[in-house]
C-alpha cells in the first residue's frame, strides 16, 4: 500500500501535516484511540493493522516532530473514502490543526475525483461542515449493519 501512495507534507507556522508512514507514532494514535469515545479500549494491534490498510494523515509539531493529531482515509483512491478516527490532542486544539487537517485530505492528489465522502460524527458537525461535509441528503438510502455494537456499554460513535 505504501508504494502506491507518495510521501507528501504539508507545513503551516509550527505543525506540519504527512503522510509519511514512518513517521506515525503508534503509541500516540492507540493512546487517543482506546479513551475516544467510538473506540474505548481498542486494541494496539487493531489499530496498528486499521493504520496499514488506510490511507493515513498524521499532525506533528515540525520542531520535534511530536505527533499532535491524526485522521486515517478508508479508500479505494478512485470512487469512495470515509473519512476515520480524526483527532487533535488536547493541547493543540483550538488553533485550526483539524480544519487544516480536513483541507489536506480534501485536496490530496491521490484522493480526487471521489464520488463520495462520508464520515459519521457525535458532536463536531461544524468542523466538518465548514470543509463541505452536510447531513447525508436522503437517509432513507442508507443503511449500516454493527456486528460488534455494545448494548450495554452506553458507549456510541
Ligand atoms: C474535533 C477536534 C478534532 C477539533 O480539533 P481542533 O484542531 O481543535 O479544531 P479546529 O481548531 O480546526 O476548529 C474546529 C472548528 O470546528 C468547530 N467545531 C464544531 N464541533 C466541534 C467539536 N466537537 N470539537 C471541536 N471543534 C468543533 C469549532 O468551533 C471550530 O470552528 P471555528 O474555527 O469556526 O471556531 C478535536 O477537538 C478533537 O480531537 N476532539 C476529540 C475527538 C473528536 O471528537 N474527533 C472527531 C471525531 S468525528
Amino acid at each position: 500500500m505504501a508504494e502506491y501512495e507518495p510521501t507528501t507534507e504539508w507545513r503551516r507556522g509550527a505543525w506540519v501535516v504527512s503522510t509519511d508512514r514512518e513517521k506515525l507514532q503508534i503509541d500516540v494514535v492507540h493512546g487517543y484511540l482506546t479513551r475516544s469515545y467510538w473506540a474505548p479500549g481498542i486494541a494496539r494491534e487493531k489499530v496498528q493493522r486499521s493504520m496499514d490498510a488506510s490511507s493515513c494523515f498524521g499532525v506533528y509539531e515540525a520542531a520535534t516532530g511530536r505527533q499532535v493529531g491524526f485522521a486515517r482515509a478508508i479508500t479505494d483512491f478512485e470512487t469512495f473514502a470515509w473519512i476515520g478516527d480524526v483527532f487533535v490532542l488536547e493541547e493543540a486544539r483550538g488553533q485550526g490543526l483539524a480544519t487544516w487537517l480536513m483541507e489536506v485530505i480534501l485536496a490530496h492528489p491521490r484522493l480526487q475525483g471521489l464520488r463520495r465522502w462520508v464520515l459519521a460524527t457525535r458532536d463536531a458537525h461544524g468542523l466538518y461542515r465548514k470543509v463541505g461535509f452536510r447531513a447525508v441528503e436522503k437517509p432513507e438510502e442508507y443503511m449500516e449493519r454493527r456486528p460488534m455494537r455494545r448494548i450495554s456499554s452506553g458507549n456510541s460513535g
